[in-house]
């Protein structure tokens, strides 16, 4: 299916896959379709549609619309509810539903915040009218009460043994190590100008806030009572899944603090 790094091929559909980091100006060749991802986290979709059919997939976070192609290219569902932020509609996602006559299956939804509860509730109840989604995958805001809002919103109505996916959930983690590392040797070119943007920033925000990769410490430790509600938590490079267990669960009132127990403050401990 890869013909190169960046080149997919997935039923004569051409997607140019590339992670963008910063927004760099890495423009697709005519005719492919724009996905965010590098290949290593492409072939994790693919590795994860061999495994798994999806009927009904649910994603956050469109931007330039390759991803929501690709899903739907990937797994053929009978429905992919997405949405997204940015009010202004995705052209490559719409030319691809267009050529491909998928009005009635693709349903991009614009200027929604994930963090909208009512607004995300009252989408999936029009879209879904009560049947249960197989896949959430979450490549929106990375932010952790967004991200949290949207799971609370979207994992009750995962059917059992269904998958909930965030994506670069360590991203946060992984720059502050970088920053680590170069305040670490001051002889390092960019140490200076790091450590005085960093003091300014401390200086405006002393109290350091928590960042998404809390969320799968209170998945996990939502996973350590029972698997009724949360049956498993997988933590990998650039994605966590979280399964969905057995037990029905009130989306209106699903809340995932209810599940944690701290007992033992490591949370706390951990700040
Ligand atoms: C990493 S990009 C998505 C990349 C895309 N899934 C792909 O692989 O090609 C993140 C997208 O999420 C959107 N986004 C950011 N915050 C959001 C929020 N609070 N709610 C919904 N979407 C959001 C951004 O506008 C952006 O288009």
């Amino acid at each position: 299916m890869f013909l190169d790094d960046q080149h997919l091929r997935v039923g004569g559909v051409d997607f140019h896959c590339h992670y963008q980091w910063n927004n760099d100006d890495e423009v697709e060749p005519e005719g492919f379709l724009p996905v965010a991802k590098s290949r290593d986290q492409v072939e994790r979709y693919l590795r994860l549609q061999k495994s798994m059919p999806a009927e009904v997939i649910v994603e956050i976070g469109i931007y330039r619309g390759g991803s929501t192609a690709l899903l739907h290219a990937l797994f053929q569902p009978r429905r992919l509810v997405a949405i997204e932020l940015a009010s202004e509609p995705a052209a490559a996602l719409s030319a691809y539903i267009h050529r491909h006559g998928l009005d009635e299956v693709i349903r991009p939804h614009y200027g929604i915040n994930q963090a909208d509860r009512d607004g995300v509730a009252a989408i999936m109840a029009a879209e879904l009218a009560g049947r249960p989604v197989d896949l959430v995958i979450d490549d929106a805001s990375h932010l952790l009460h967004e991200t949290r809002a949207a799971f609370e919103t979207l994992f009750p109505r995962l059917r059992p043994g269904g998958l909930y996916v965030i994506e670069d959930w360590n991203a946060d983690h992984l720059v502050a190590d970088h920053f680590d590392t170069i305040l670490a040797d001051s002889s390092t070119p960019d140490h200076d100008a790091l450590a005085h943007t960093l003091g300014l920033a401390a200086t405006m925000q002393p109290v350091p806030d928590p960042r998404l990769v809390r969320l799968p410490l209170e998945l996990v430790l939502a996973r350590a009572r029972k698997g009724d509600v949360i049956r498993e938590v997988t933590v990998m490079e650039n994605w966590v899944v979280i399964q969905r267990g057995e037990q029905p669960i009130d989306p209106r009132e699903f809340r995932l603090s209810d599940l944690v127990k701290d007992h033992f403050a490591n949370l706390r401990a951990i700040g």
